[in-house]
């Protein structure tokens, strides 16, 4: 493996592969500076020192230094209280009360093996340094240990940090940021993904404004409001062009991703645990480490940055057992029936299933003891004695006798008051004393902080597992937290409930994936409310969104795709008038939507599936056919108006190139349009099966394709037309030959 990480003697430490190079020094004062993240360097210890500012009238000078002032000076890793006056990485306050910490360099080292994370899901480290480089605060007896990995093969940079109290008083952690990075002034945007139940992934780019933008979470999940993805981005940039800088969190709880443009608009952002409403008391001699923030630069706009993502969440995030693995199509009970379930219903749609050649059956919410309608029995994970009286194992195992897989859907954070569980344990919620609880959706979130909770829960789900019949479960979460608060904390620790909460989940998920390591888990809350690279660490797929409509469901699927690969998501053909929003829209539409989703099926009920029986075929057909290139392809977003979305997926192999076009609105005498694919071998013939035509790479490259005709009443005969009508899809498949 090439050096990645090199030192110079005045210390300057540079980390750096074919993608990037990120350079820091230590000052004369022992401050961290940072130096350069950007493009690849052919020297990157011989950066360019830009010199500071020199005018010292505005700003205090650090601890008496003639002409230093943090204020201005980019830094690795920022305190409070000693002439900086930007939103700190570091603040905290000691047992006298004081909340001014000096973090000066102590030492560093370079590590072959990444270290793990205590009790927090990171990525992967193999072909990777680590440059391990320690702070210290002596007054006050607080070691700070910042951590980068650098990978030969991939455009991101891993960072986390970690405190530890050598004093003999407490410490209280308050701002205890993953990483964090002052990138120097320059007209720059910001692109965030917001949005809500259903509306998950919006794209937001707006203007870098002067002040403090901050993408976070205090509800307990990262949450659909702020997908915990941010990008800075040089102002104008595209799909192809400009200098692009992602950073995300290998979290799954509150967060914050801190974006401020200082007095002298140079810009910090800081990644990790969001500071609102936490603390964390460090006693003599504990450690406390921070989730890991990951950051990836692209000097060539979007499209390289996603890429760069994908390939790095693909194989060194999501789990290496699920790595390249084709997923099964399913047919989920929900759409298909939601709360009337029962043992027969579920073996008459797996016959279904296996008529329009689907691989699961996955029965979704409804099946448990006393389960009707969301207003009961959450918690009691026991098969309803009367709809399902076999038991999950028997119907399991009928299911999997007709040739098919089983999935089941569990929520086990969550317990309504109405079941047993609650009844014997009104402590295991969350909950702050003689308040009345909040529910969501008819429900409250148990304590996992709580090792009891933990073990109950690991017993359930042991429980229904252990049979060995049961090839996927869907994870849900269908309610952020309110009241937080632990009964088996102290008064002085309430604060740390939500992270204690977040850590105790990862620990139940440990256990469970290491005793079920073949079952396929996928993540959802209410669809995408907990859509991130903590849970995907356990869970290579993800129900992105409750939002099956294709024109919403577009609109989800490439906003998510900035940050993941369409390896982790599922999608399914649902009704159609839409259950949410009441759109009316072909099978091929709502199909060709989630085509490129590893995972694909339908959740239709039996007389929908009787009335599009080919058609549903058809396209499970081609699922079947094509779930080998969804898996480790490459993912371009090729066009987007107002009106159009294109995207491109080529194969892993490089030999099949999809491309699904969609328009939302019809209308009359509309231009000739074309497509330019990407990322084609330029001299290589790719044939078009449906027009016969051979084309070669640099000309679909830099000529492009002509998309087809909106109407066909307006064309000659010859010319390919979108299916008639508004929101309308169409698909072109190029094999290389
Ligand atoms: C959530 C999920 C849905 C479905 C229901 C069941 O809303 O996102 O897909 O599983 O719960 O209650």
């Amino acid at each position: 493996m090439p050096d990645l990480i090199q030192i110079s003697d005045d210390l300057t430490f540079a980390l750096s592969n074919a993608h990037f190079a990120y350079v820091f020094r230590v000052s004369q004062e022992g401050v961290l500076e940072h130096l350069h993240y950007g493009g690849p360097l052919s020297d990157p210890l011989g950066v360019p020192r830009h010199p500071r500012r020199m005018n010292r009238h505005v700003v205090p000078t650090f601890q008496g230094t003639p002409y230093y002032s943090l204020s201005d000076t980019p830094q690795e890793y920022s305190s409070f209280g000693t002439s900086d006056y930007r939103f700190p990485a570091f603040h905290g306050q000691n047992a006298d009360g004081n909340t001014v910490f000096s973090l000066l360099y102590e030492t560093h080292e370079i590590v072959e093996v990444k270290p793990p994370l205590h009790g927090l899901p990171s990525s992967r480290g193999d072909g990777s340094q680590t440059l391990i480089v320690t702070l210290h605060d002596r007054l006050h007896g607080l070691r700070v240990t910042l951590s980068y990995t650098v990978w030969a093969d991939y455009g991101v940079l891993a960072r986390s940090a970690t405190f530890e109290n050598l004093s003999d008083h407490d410490i209280d952690l308050r701002h205890v940021f993953s990483s964090a990075l002052d990138l120097p002034a320059d007209d720059y945007e910001i692109q965030h993904f917001h949005g809500t139940w259903s509306r998950e992934f919006n794209e937001e780019r707006i203007a870098l404004p002067q002040g403090r933008f901050v993408a976070d979470s205090a509800r307990g999940t990262s949450s659909s409001a702020h997908n915990p993805y941010v990008a800075i981005l040089q102002a104008g940039a595209t799909e192809s062009f400009g200098r692009c800088y992602g950073t995300t969190l290998v979290y799954s709880g509150n967060f914050a991703i801190s974006v401020e443009k200082g007095e002298f608009d140079d810009v910090r952002v800081l990644a990790g645990l969001n500071p609102f409403n936490f603390n964390w008391r460090l006693k003599p001699g504990k450690i406390f480490t921070t989730p890991e923030a990951l950051h990836t630069f692209s000097g060539r706009g979007l499209g390289a940055l996603s890429h760069h993502w994908h390939d790095f969440i693909r194989d060194r995030v999501s789990p290496e057992r699920f790595r390249h693995v084709p997923r099964p199509t399913y047919l989920n009970t929900w759409e298909a029936a939601y709360f009337d379930i029962d043992e027969d219903k579920v073996l008459s749609l797996a016959e279904t299933a296996k008529q329009i050649g689907v691989d699961m059956v996955v029965l979704d919410d409804g099946w448990f003891d006393g389960r009707q309608d969301d207003t009961s029995s959450l918690g009691d994970w026991g098969a309803d004695p009367v709809r399902f009286p076999s038991g999950i194992p028997a119907l399991a195992a009928k299911v999997k006798a007709k040739g098919l897989k089983f999935g089941i859907w569990v929520e086990p954070e969550m317990v309504n008051p109405q079941s047993q569980l609650y009844a014997q344990h009104p402590d295991w919620i969350l909950h702050v004393p003689d308040r009345v609880p909040s529910l969501g959706r008819n429900q409250l979130t148990l304590d996992l902080s709580r090792a009891d909770v933990q073990d109950y829960l690991f017993d359930s789900l042991n429980a229904i597992l252990s049979c060995g019949d049961v090839d996927y479960v869907k994870w849900d979460m269908n309610r952020t937290m309110t009241e937080v608060g632990s009964a088996a904390l102290p008064r002085k620790r309430q604060q740390e409930t939500p992270h204690r909460y977040m850590l105790g989940l990862y620990a139940l998920l440990d256990r469970l994936v290491a005793s079920y390591p073949e079952v396929l888990f996928e993540n959802c809350a209410s669809g995408g409310n907990r859509f991130d690279l903590g849970m995907l660490s356990y869970m290579p797929q993800g129900w992105i969104s409750d939002m099956c409509d294709p024109i919403g469901r577009l609109a989800i699927i490439g906003g998510a795709s900035h940050l993941f690969p369409l390896d982790v998501m599922a999608a399914y053909i649902g009704p159609s008038p839409n259950h949410q929003n009441g759109r009316v829209s072909s099978v091929r539409t709502r199909f060709l939507a989630g085509a490129f989703c590893a995972a694909r099926g339908v959740s239709l009920g039996q007389a929908d599936i009787a009335a599009h029986q080919r058609e549903l075929s058809d396209w499970m057909r081609f699922a079947q056919d094509t779930k080998a290139d969804m898996v480790g392809g490459r993912f371009d977003r090729v066009k987007k108006t107002e009106n159009e979305v294109a995207w491109q997926y080529s194969s892993r192999d490089g030999q099949t190139i999809y491309l699904t076009y969609f328009h939302s609105l019809s209308g009359p005498n509309m231009p000739a349009r074309r497509v330019y694919y990407v990322g084609l071998e330029p001299t290589a013939a790719y044939h078009h099966a449906d027009s016969k035509v051979i084309y070669r790479g640099d000309a679909l490259m830099q000529s492009g394709l002509p998309l087809p005709r909106v109407s066909a009443r307006e064309v000659a005969s010859g010319v390919q037309c979108m299916p008639e009508g508004d929101f309308s899809a169409y698909l072109f498949v190029l094999r290389r030959i």
